[in-house]
């Protein structure tokens, strides 16, 4: 049999990445099928499509890659590419759309948030450009799932995925390859890898830590086997059901034993970590943390230094929350430079339309055209080309760029959990008050205007209204605050503090205490503990 009838299930409506579940959600009769007939129905199904398949090794991804695989056959798909045991890291899988020009792909992930039975599991579709689907696209799955009586499955057994090369599953050609080399090959052709492996055999230490989640075999093929970085350099990288017990997301938090060992004696040079599907990143020197706003704005005024981007960029992009340090780069060397809202998403369209090469966020995602998703090695391949190129360590590549460009104290508090309905209640008092901030004072600070950001995107001239609160103070300190998009349980306060300092005093302070007047007048103006009854945020990155 392969028409099964069905009935529709509540709450499948993709967020920022996907639809994101508890496993056990995932796991229920039908729930996973139900979602990738409304996916295959609002793309106008995948009679004659190549697709590509893969995820982050987390708990069911094995399991939920042949039920798609099945349904893929019977609804008509003519090939699936897929990671060999249904491994595929997020920007792997981009590329493999883009080189192998299929149709579209399904990403088996919930990327930063902790896996196993009791934790996440999600499922992503990208489009045939390999960016994540846009909302119109996410809008019509979310309108199928509420309609759907009947999904096609085929009846088969199991398709072995654990051997590379071609199998049949009906009429389907099922593809296993190899998940690592189209992606570390990509990477040779952006990077000096002669440079990296004289920068590796000159004795230069390294430590990676992909958090048992996907980059562990891509770090070790790229940085050991290709680059000639020591055995070992690499550590938890063998991706795990569970991740090990860890929550693969690469910030000071979380990345803790990293993090340790980064501000230890007997640091290594240089030290990195990714998450779960591989798109995030964190990067670190020796005693030095940088932050992710800082990292693209080093890349972004360093990119020339590297073999892809030798011809310059075509222009650059951030997220709205994410600090202004990149456009202090953009302005000395002359490239547009665009605010988005959060969001990688928006990010697409620019790229296609050619405007950007280099985009970022704060929250540890950096990226370039070169795919369609932000990329964690790669980020970390930058930061080690441009090391290499300028011969400098992190800590004298960041005071360099601070005594060039000046820099901007960044740093994002987390309020997590907090009761949807508290959360909601303050913000919506904010946006009442928001006209009548401007010109007031708080801790000597003035506010020079005070708004919500609204986006039209240049190329298509769609509208994202309601993306954040904006604080801008005068001498161009600010404080945004939005909730977040991919928190799973209560409400998540984000709270983005910035300063700019030009220089050349006051460029080695503590964020924190830089950052100290600012965070004090957030409280007076919006009252978070105060509402609360929090003492302080759960999260400081
Ligand atoms: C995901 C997206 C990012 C985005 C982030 C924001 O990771 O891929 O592009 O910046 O979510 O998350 P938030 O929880 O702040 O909405
Ligand atoms: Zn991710």
């Amino acid at each position: 049999m392969t028409i099964h009838p069905t009935k529709p299930f509540d709450g499948q409506k993709p967020g920022t990445s996907g639809l994101r579940k508890k496993t056990a959600v995932f796991m229920q009769p039908n729930f996973l099928e139900n979602f990738i007939q409304a996916t295959f129905d609002a793309i106008g199904g995948v009679q004659g499509k190549t697709l590509v398949l893969g995820g982050d090794g987390r708990y069911f991804g094995a399991e939920a890659a042949q039920v798609i695989l099945k349904m893929a056959a019977a609804s008509g798909a003519v090939r699936v590419i897929v990671g060999q045991g249904a491994w595929l890291s997020t920007p792997a899988a981009s590329n493999l759309i883009r080189k192998r020009g299929a149709d579209g792909g399904i990403i088996l992930s919930a990327s930063h948030n902790p896996g196993g039975p009791n934790e996440d599991f999600g499922v992503k579709y990208n489009m045939a450009n390999g960016g994540p689907a846009p909302e119109s696209v996410t809008e019509a799955i979310f309108a199928r799932t509420k309609e759907l009586t009947e999904y096609a499955k085929l009846d088969a057994p199991d398709v072995n995925l654990t051997a590379i090369g071609e199998s049949h599953l009906g009429e389907m050609v099922v593809e296993v390859v190899d998940p690592v080399s189209a992606y570390a090959d990509m990477m040779e052709e952006i990077f000096d890898f002669k440079a990296l492996r004289g920068l590796f055999h000159e004795g230069f230490v390294m430590r990676m830590d992909s958090m048992c989640a996907i980059t562990g075999p891509y770090a070790v093929e790229i940085l050991e086997n290709r680059l000639g970085a020591a055995k070992g350099t690499v550590v938890h990288e063998m991706p795990l059901p569970d991740f090990g017990g860890m929550h693969p997301d690469p910030n000071p938090t979380w990345a803790q034993e990293l993090m340790a060992e980064m501000m230890g004696d007997n640091a290594p040079d240089f030290g990195a970590a990714s998450d779960g599907d591989g798109d995030r990143n964190m990067v670190l020197g020796r005693g030095v943390y940088v932050s992710p706003s800082d990292s693209l704005a080093v890349i972004a005024a360093n990119a020339h230094l590297v073999p892809g981007y030798a011809q310059g960029l075509k222009g650059v992009a951030r997220s709205m929350p994410t600090s202004a340090a990149v456009d202090r780069v953009a302005a000395a060397l002359g490239l547009d430079c665009y605010e988005t809202p959060t969001g990688w998403k928006f990010f697409g369209n620019l790229m296609d339309a050619g405007r950007v090469s280099l985009c970022g966020e704060e929250s540890f995602g950096t990226g370039s055209d070169h795919v369609r998703e932000k990329d964690g090695l790669w980020a970390v391949l930058m930061w080690l080309n441009i090391i290499a190129a300028r011969g400098q360590g992190v800590a004298e590549i960041l005071s360099e760029h601070f005594a060039r460009f000046g820099r901007n104290y960044y740093s994002r508090h987390d309020y997590e959990a907090l009761p949807v309905d508290q959360a909601n209640a303050m913000l919506n008092d904010l946006r009442d008050r928001l006209t009548a901030l401007k010109g007031t004072q708080s801790q000597g600070l003035i506010i020079q205007s005070a708004d919500e950001f609204s986006y039209t995107d240049p190329v298509d001239g769609s509208v994202s209204a309601q993306q954040g609160f904006r604080i801008l103070f005068e001498g161009g300190s600010r404080v945004v605050l939005r909730l977040s998009g991919t928190g799973t349980e209560g409400a998540t306060l984000r709270v983005y503090l910035e300063r700019y300092v030009p220089g050349p005093a006051g460029l080695n302070e503590d964020p924190q205490e830089a950052l100290a007047p600012i965070i004090r007048a957030t409280e007076e103006i919006v009252g978070i503990r105060a509402r609360t009854g929090r003492t302080g945020p759960d999260v400081i990155t």
